[in-house]
Parts: structure tokens; C-alpha cells; sequence
């Protein structure tokens, strides 16, 4: 099922080819979403050069499945910023945002990029009374900040019934993020930066001087520093960064519909949460509907997330056609702020960029110009805000806890044994972890009664799979990593398949 952007932007003009032959070049960044290829276009236009590489295609995985909201509205967070850590942090934080929308807006100018970039109000909105009060917080929470947003119970530009208030943040925008980025990749080959994609890259070998990069088809490149742009980090050691973050899958459906009216940016602070915006493509208007957020590798809150956000589109507009559906895997940090700069205080020439809960739109610039500003040895006001190797910045202890109680469970649960193995209980469409010889089974029945077995072990650090049935996946509750029903890895931070059982012989 692709997104909406990968099926009007399938390829970009150019073709990147794998990487076949060593180069030594001043930074690598490994990791082709929308956080490398800015980070790219950023150093080479400062005359780096610079060498992208990415293991699958541009621009596909997460940032290929975004809703492409360019905003400083993170939810309803601003409260929360002043609450826990001042005043001031929540005025810069806002300001680094607000700052990424106009660095976008520029560099679409400046390099021409013709991609449907629209500015745009964003509203958090609350269908649910109990829910009013924190968005009377958040816009007390705006003044303090000084910022112009307002709080509004009528004419909301959505035709959702009932909306009981929400706020409202002007002059935010959106734009179609695989369009933007084929033309900053355009950008980056004119600055004379190399591009590769299919180049996974295996093994990274840290030196102060010159690390080594290797790829699975036995190149090295070597560069004085690195950029890991890969979402999350595939490094554990010594970031442990698996700590201190977890991973959430949201879902998105893209209709078309005459009578819905969704002039705006919108999400609610409900449960299950949703979220709109609309797209024009060849002149007719694409609804983009997405929620039902939760954490990966547990159940969401409704039993099909997709017939869910289905539902409420036919409740908006009956005759309206439902013409895409995807999903998206996002991390966000315990403490809800991004990790952006040095890896580890070991590492000093391997930078990151992660943990951006959400809202990579504008902190893929604001981690580029940072990670730039840091490189070029400039100094950057924003920088201390996200800085990656901050002390202690666990905040939301019950996410530790859940990180470390599922890990240990599921160290008991791989001791569990059962006498034989029973399918009975497992549905057409569903899979399941049963154990047999003190072997854990993950099985998969598709629609049409045929099984698939996978050994259902977490290859990042061993924690049990948990079966996605609305998505076929296997879901690691641990990191987030995730696996198809074939056992293909297909997010990290694990980068290894786990293995295949041929079902017949095993039973
Ligand atoms: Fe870390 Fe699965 S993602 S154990």
C-alpha cells in the first residue's frame, strides 16, 4: 500500500546509482530521508563533499509516508515545555520551529522546487468536553510566549461534527514532501555532492581522524565525520539511544470527497487521535485522514485502525472514495525532544539526528542546520536546546518503565513452554507466538488459510514480536522495530531480517 506521495511522485527525475567503488569525502551521511538529504544540501551548498547514502530508495520510508506538515504546532505541547522546563526553553524551542518554516520557504524560492507548498492555519482541535481545558491551557501558554494564537469554537474550517474548540497557530504551511525533496537532491549533484541509493551500509568503524563506512557489497567509505540520519540510530553502542527512546505507528487513509471541507492543518488531542489536511493533485482535492496512534508493538485502541479512520470519513461524507491507505512508524524520545548533535561524548566526529515525535517536517532543518553550523565549527543558538548527549533527560518515567518492564517480560516469556501446538484459535488475516519444544512460533494465516512461520525474536536485542493484524507485521514492543510476515526487516533500529520457518517441517 503506498502513500499518497509515493503514488503521485513514484520516481524522482534523477537516478541515484549504488555505490560500487570506495571514495574519501569530508562528511558521509548514511540515511536518505528528508533529514540527510537537507543535512546534504545544507554542507555541500557550504562546498563539504559530501556523500549520501541510503540503503533502499530516497525519500521512501518514513518521510515517504509523513503527512507533511510543516509546523511549530506539536500537538498540545507548549504547556508542557513551560511546565517542565521553563519559560524561556519553550520560547527558543518555539522559535527554532517557527525559524525551519522560513528556511523552508526560502530554500523553496531560492532553488525554484515547484512542490504544491502552501501556507496554512494549524489547529489542535477536542471533540471531547473533558479536553477543553488543556487547550484553554495551551493557548494561555501561547500568550506567554507572546505568540498570535487563538482560540476558536466556530466556523472551524472542518466539516467534522461536532468540534468543541481548538486552537488555532496562522502562517504555518505544508507542501508535497517527495516534490521538495527530488528538488533538493537536484540541488545537492549541482553542488557536487554524490548521492547512492541501494547502498546499506553494514559496519561503521569509529577513528577520531577518519572513520570507515562499509556496505554489504564490501566498499568503504572513509570521511573525518558522520552524519546517522537513519531515523533511529542502527549504533547501540555507545549512544544508548534504545533507552531513551520508543517508537509509535500511526495510520493514514487519502480520499477523495466533494462535500468535505478541510481548509487547514488539523489534529485532536483525543484518544484515538486524529489528524487532516488536504492535498490538490491534477486539480482534485485529497483528503489525507491519519490517526490512531499508539505505541509499537502493543494493540491500538480500536480493533482496525484503518476501517476506524474509514468510519469517520463516511460519517464526514458517505459518497466519499477511499483511495490510499499507509502507515507510519515515528520515535519520540521520554522526554519528548529531539536528539540532535554529537552520538556519544566519545564519538566526537559522529553526529545524529532522531527522536523527532512527529513533526520531522521542520526539525529535519532545524537538526541540518545545527548539525551544518556544528561541522563548519559555527556557533548555533539552538543547538544546547536538542543536544543529544544532554544529562539525565528522562522526564516521562512511566515510558522507562514500560521500556524495561517489556523487556524483562519478555525475557519470561522466551523460558514459557506448552505441551503441543493449537492453530485453531488463529484467524484468517491474524498471526500469533506459540511455543512448541520450547521454541517460540510466530505464525501469520492469510486471507486464504496459508501460513507463514517466523522465528518471532527481536534481531536488535532479542525481545518478543508482537503480530500487527491490521498491518501484517511483526512488532518488536521493545524499540519499535518491525519485521513483515515473512520476517523481512523493514524499520530499525534492528537492520537484520529475522528467520524464516518452513512451517510443514517444523510441525
Ligand atoms: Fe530493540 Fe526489538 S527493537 S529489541
Amino acid at each position: 500500500m503506498s502513500s499518497f506521495w509515493i503514488s503521485t511522485k513514484p520516481n524522482f527525475d534523477t537516478n541515484f546509482p549504488k555505490c560500487t567503488s570506495s571514495i574519501h569525502c569530508d562528511v558521509c551521511i548514511i540515511g536518505g530521508g528528508i533529514t540527510g538529504i537537507v543535512c546534504a544540501y545544507y554542507l555541500s551548498k557550504a562546498g563539504k563533499h559530501v556523500i549520501l547514502l541510503e540503503q533502499d530508495e530516497l525519500a521512501y520510508k518514513t518521510t515517504g509516508n509523513t503527512t507533511a506538515k510543516i509546523t511549530s504546532q506539536h500537538d498540545l505541547f507548549y504547556d508542557y515545555l513551560i511546565q517542565t522546563f521553563g519559560e524561556s526553553y519553550a520560547k527558543q524551542y518555539l522559535n527554532a520551529n517557527e525559524q525551519a518554516i522560513l528556511d523552508i520557504e526560502n530554500i523553496i524560492q531560492s532553488e525554484q522546487i515547484d512542490c504544491d507548498f502552501e501556507q496554512k492555519s494549524a489547529y489542535v482541535f477536542t471533540q471531547d468536553p473533558k479536553n477543553i481545558n488543556s487547550i484553554l491551557k495551551e493557548v494561555a501558554a501561547m500568550k506567554k510566549l507572546n505568540f498570535d494564537a487563538s482560540y476558536i469554537k466556530e466556523h472551524i474550517p472542518l466539516t467534522l461534527d461536532p468540534i468543541l474548540g481548538a486552537i488555532c497557530f496562522p502562517n504555518q504551511a505544508q507542501f508535497h514532501p517527495r516534490k521538495y525533496l527530488e528538488g533538493l537532491s537536484k540541488a545537492i549533484l549541482k553542488n557536487g555532492g554524490e548521492i547512492f541509493e541501494y547502498s546499506k551500509v553494514t559496519k561503521f568503524s569509529y577513528n577520531q581522524d577518519i572513520s570507515t563506512i562499509s556496505l554489504e557489497n564490501g566498499i568503504n567509505i572513509t570521511a573525518p565525520v558522520t552524519i546517522l540520519a537513519t531515523r533511529y540510530p542502527f549504533l547501540n553502542l555507545p549512544g544508548f539511544y534504545f533507552m531513551k527512546m520508543y517508537q509509535s505507528t500511526s495510520y493514514v487513509i487519502g480520499l477523495e470527497s466533494s462535500k468535505i471541507i478541510c481548509d487547514g492543518m488539523f489534529i485532536s488531542c483525543d484518544r484515538p487521535n486524529l489528524s487532516f489536511r488536504s492535498s490538490l493533485v491534477d486539480g482534485k482535492k485529497i483528503i489525507i485522514l491519519a490517526g490512531c496512534e499508539h505505541k509499537t508493538g502493543t494493540e491500538p485502541e480500536v480493533p482496525n485502525p484503518y476501517s476506524y479512520l474509514e468510519s469517520i470519513a463516511k460519517k464526514m461524507d458517505p459518497h466519499c472514495k477511499i483511495l490510499y491507505h499507509w502507515s507510519t512508524e515515528d520515535c519520540i524520545s521520554v522526554d519528548k525532544i529531539p536528539y540532535i548533535g554529537n552520538f556519544s561524548t566519545f564519538y566526537p566526529n559522529l553526529y545524529l539526528a532522531t527522536g523527532f515525535k512527529k513533526w520531522g517536517m521542520t526539525f529535519s532543518h532545524i537538526a541540518a542546520q545545527i548539525l551544518t553550523d556544528t561541522i563548519l565549527g559555527k556557533e548555533n543558538s539552538y543547538a544546547n536546546l536538542f543536544s543529544s548527549t544532554r544529562y539525565s533527560p528522562i522526564q516521562n518515567k512511566e515510558e522507562v518503565k514500560n521500556i524495561v518492564k517489556e523487556s524483562v517480560q519478555s525475557l519470561f516469556l522466551n523460558k514459557l513452554s506448552i505441551s503441543e501446538l493449537d492453530l485453531s484459535s488463529l484467524k484468517n488475516g491474524d498471526g500469533d507466538v506459540f511455543e512448541i519444544k520450547n521454541q517460540k512460533l510466530g505464525v501469520y494465516r492469510d486471507e486464504n488459510g496459508k501460513l507463514y512461520g517466523v522465528k518471532p525474536i527481536c534481531s536488535h536485542l532479542g525481545c518478543l514480536l508482537h503480530f500487527n493484524s491490521t498491518l501484517k507485521t511483526w512488532d518488536c514492543p521493545c524499540h519499535g522495530s518491525r519485521y513483515n510476515y515473512l520476517g523481512k526487516c523493514i524499520y530499525g533500529p534492528s537492520n537484520q531480517d529475522i528467520p524464516q520457518i518452513t512451517f510443514s517441517e517444523k510441525l
